[in-house]
């Protein structure tokens, strides 16, 4: 996201601090609790967190959001961030590619991700904006080729496109270029929001157009209404709650898997172990984070980002034997709205 590299360092610096998350929307996990079962007979060797994506085997179902690439920086936090993620043997996003795609010499801040992580699944990055722009596979080529990547995520930030400095908020195009590339390309195409949400309207037309995923990035995390705000020290926005929060776009989006074969991500203030069980029990096939994981590869480098997860994972566990619930989609039917429990 974002045309320079100043941005993305800017961005990077800003979505760290609490004034970046969204203030009064949340991502509306709250709002349910698990049926606890008594007689659960399962043991912790019997839970099984792991899952296929895009037919490859990963350890637990849980991706490390799309952040970063382009400045001197982000190849430090992109080499940790991938070592994190090789170690726990889960997938990981890269950061925007449009910088490298207008200088090569930026090259390295992304390449070093497959260079730390050669076993696990590496997706690429690049704003609708672009995308629709480009006129053949040649950008999306490279863009995969320097990462050797698994799968291409489009992230759509419509509303960021509005409200940035010299943004572009124009995706004329969008779905038939989705359409024509998701056929030529010989790796899955991804749609992902950045943090306002996909609608079950919108990941129709995206799957039937050709989209192998989505990834609902919903509100009630990293508000980029806010971000872009604070970075132009403008006064805030009427849009800075802008967005669908994360539970319902998962819900709503998860009815579409009788229609499509797709994988469904959720994304979007997921920062607790009780939110990322709830998102897999509303029907996501794995769950994603940025900032909080941001946060932890900052502060603490790879180990930080390992024991994160590694944690979440705990939880996980604990949540899925208190549920009888050997595997994650097994968490599907142990979901009550908590006024349901009066
Ligand atoms: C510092 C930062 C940079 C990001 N850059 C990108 C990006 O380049 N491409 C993209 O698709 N999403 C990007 N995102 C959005 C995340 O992938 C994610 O969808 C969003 O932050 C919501 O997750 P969260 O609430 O856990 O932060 C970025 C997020 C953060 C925090």
């Amino acid at each position: 996201m974002g045309n320079s590299k100043d941005r993305k360092e800017n961005h990077v610096r800003i979505s760290l601090s609490e004034e970046s998350q969204f203030k009064e929307k949340t991502a509306g996990f709250e709002r349910y609790d698990f049926l606890h079962y008594a007689a659960s007979e399962l043991r912790e060797e019997d839970v099984i967190l792991k899952t296929d994506f895009f037919g490859r085997e990963i350890s637990s179902p849980f991706l490390i959001a799309s952040m970063t690439g382009g400045y001197g920086d982000a190849f430090n936090i992109n080499s940790m961030l991938a070592e994190a993620a090789e170690e726990l043997n889960i997938p990981i996003g890269v950061g925007s590619q449009r910088v490298m795609l207008e200088e090569d010499s930026l090259i390295p801040t992304f390449s070093i991700v497959r260079k730390k992580a050669p076993n696990i699944p590496v997706i690429a990055n690049i704003g609708a904006a672009e995308f629709v722009k480009f006129e053949n596979l040649d950008p999306l080529n490279k863009m995969i080729d320097v990462i050797e990547a698994d799968a291409v995520f489009v992230h759509l930030n419509l509303l960021q496109e509005m409200l940035q400095m010299g943004g572009n908020p124009d995706f004329k195009g969008l779905i038939q270029k989705i359409r024509k590339f998701s056929n030529e390309l010989d790796v899955p195409l991804i749609v992902k929001e950045v943090g306002f949400g996909i609608s079950k309207e919108a990941a129709k037309n995206l799957l039937e157009a050709g989209a192998k995923g989505i990834d609902v990035a919903g509100a009630g995390g990293t508000s980029w209404s806010r971000i872009e705000q604070i970075r132009t020290e403008k006064d805030p926005s009427p849009f800075s709650e802008w967005g669908l929060p994360t539970s319902y776009c998962v819900r709503t989006v998860a009815e579409l898997k009788k229609d499509f074969d797709f994988v469904l991500i959720a994304s979007g203030g997921i920062n607790d172990s009780f939110s990322y069980a709830k998102s897999l029990a509303l029907g996501a096939n794995i769950t994603s984070a940025a900032r909080s994981i941001l946060k932890s590869v900052v502060e603490r480098g790879s180990e930080g980002v390992i024991e994160l997860v590694q944690n979440l994972n705990k939880d996980l566990v604990k949540i899925m034997i208190l549920t009888n619930s050997k595997k994650t989609n097994e968490l599907k039917e142990k979901l009550i709205l908590k006024e349901e429990l009066f």
